[in-house]
């Protein structure tokens, strides 16, 4: 019987700091920036993001993540025996921000990594879990995508900083006789390293290079909005479905007009489309299950329907994975 790995529980984390467009006019002001609440808003569809608070890290957005999972599962911790988590923005350098999860959730002893993989970095983790659940090495596992995205912004950079939030998305992934996960799709290629990175790194007890985020917003958009087409088609083909018989793009949620473009190539009503970014902007990693947690629990998402989850971003790395709910 073909093993599957399904959803049984989702949940997030967004920290109570909240800024809409005006406060980061305000903020930006303050070091001779100029933005405006139109700019934002025509360009991005973004209205707010959060900010966590100095001392809170991935991690801990992650947990309160995975507790809603767990409790919208119906799991224990104890019964989780893979934890992965997606995220730019780790704790720190090592150990992984998975193995500090997991202490804080009380478990002990089940492989925890973390998946690198930018703004697809979900996807990537979900690609991997599902994999490990199918070949028999998981039955239940934690999947997460969580960032500080705030921590590596260039506060005199307009192009970028408005852009983007924190916040953590989680869900329990099961093996299961029924689907679950119908297909998967992952890419990476490197030779455009260079359009969306944070160059800085750690040498000798210093920051060498810049660590801070830098984004040729065009480029990425115009390489964004081709392989999401791709990677959708390649998804649903491997599964033997169409796009009409998807009932939720649930998309990385980084511009709204990458969306719109992507939802009419797949011939797709906006209405079938998960929209947080006004609300979240862009978290990274946690941007897909974050839009999913908040689809679930608004009424929007319900179980049996066919959900397409789409990811891009630096690497330059892209993915999606089509999954019966
Ligand atoms: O998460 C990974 C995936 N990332 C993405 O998908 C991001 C993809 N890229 C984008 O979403 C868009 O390219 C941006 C939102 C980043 C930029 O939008 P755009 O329509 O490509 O704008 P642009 O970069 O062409 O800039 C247009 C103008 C420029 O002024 P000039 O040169 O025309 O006078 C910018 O200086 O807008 C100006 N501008 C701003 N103005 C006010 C750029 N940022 C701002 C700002 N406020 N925050």
């Amino acid at each position: 019987m073909t093993r599957f790995a399904r959803i049984t529980g989702t949940g997030s984390c967004l920290p109570p700091r909240r800024l809409n467009n005006d406060d980061m006019v305000a903020l930006l002001a303050e070091r001779g920036v100029e933005t405006s609440d139109e700019w934002i808003v025509e360009r991005t569809g973004i209205r707010a993001r959060h900010f966590a608070a100095d001392g809170v890290f991935t991690s801990d957005l992650a947990e309160t993540a995975c507790r809603q999972a767990l409790q919208a599962a119906n799991t224990a911790p104890g019964e989780i025996d893979l934890i992965i988590v997606a995220t730019s923005t780790p704790d720190m350098v090592f150990p992984s921000s998975a193995a500090i999860l997991q202490h804080k959730l009380g478990i002990a002893g089940c492989p925890a990594f973390d998946v690198q993989a930018v703004c697809s970095g979900f996807i990537y983790a979900l690609t991997v879990a599902n994999a490990m659940i199918q070949t028999g090495s998981a039955r239940k596992a934690l999947v997460v995508g969580a960032e500080v995205f705030s921590r590596i912004l260039d506060f005199n950079d307009r192009t970028t900083c408005v852009l983007f939030g924190d916040g953590a998305g989680a869900v329990v992934l099961e093996a299961s006789d029924t689907p679950g996960i119908l297909a998967t799709d992952i890419h990476a290629d490197g030779k455009h390293a260079d359009i969306l990175c944070v160059p800085g790194h750690v040498s000798g007890g210093n920051i060498l290079g810049d660590p801070l985020l830098k984004m040729d917003g065009q480029a990425v958009f115009k390489l964004a909005v081709g392989v999401l087409e791709d990677t959708a088609l390649a998804s649903l083909a491997k599964a033997g479905r169409t796009a009409a018989d998807v009932d939720w793009l649930i998309p990385h949620q980084a511009n709204i007009r990458i969306m719109q473009s992507t939802a009419k190539k797949l011939k797709l009503s906006m209405d079938k489309v998960v929209v947080t970014v006004h609300e979240h902007g862009n978290t990274s990693a946690a941007s897909i299950p974050l839009a999913l947690d908040h689809a679930v629990r608004s009424g929007q998402v319900r179980r049996g329907q066919t959900l397409l989850l789409e990811g891009v971003g630096g690497g330059f790395t892209w993915g999606s994975v089509l999954l019966d709910f």
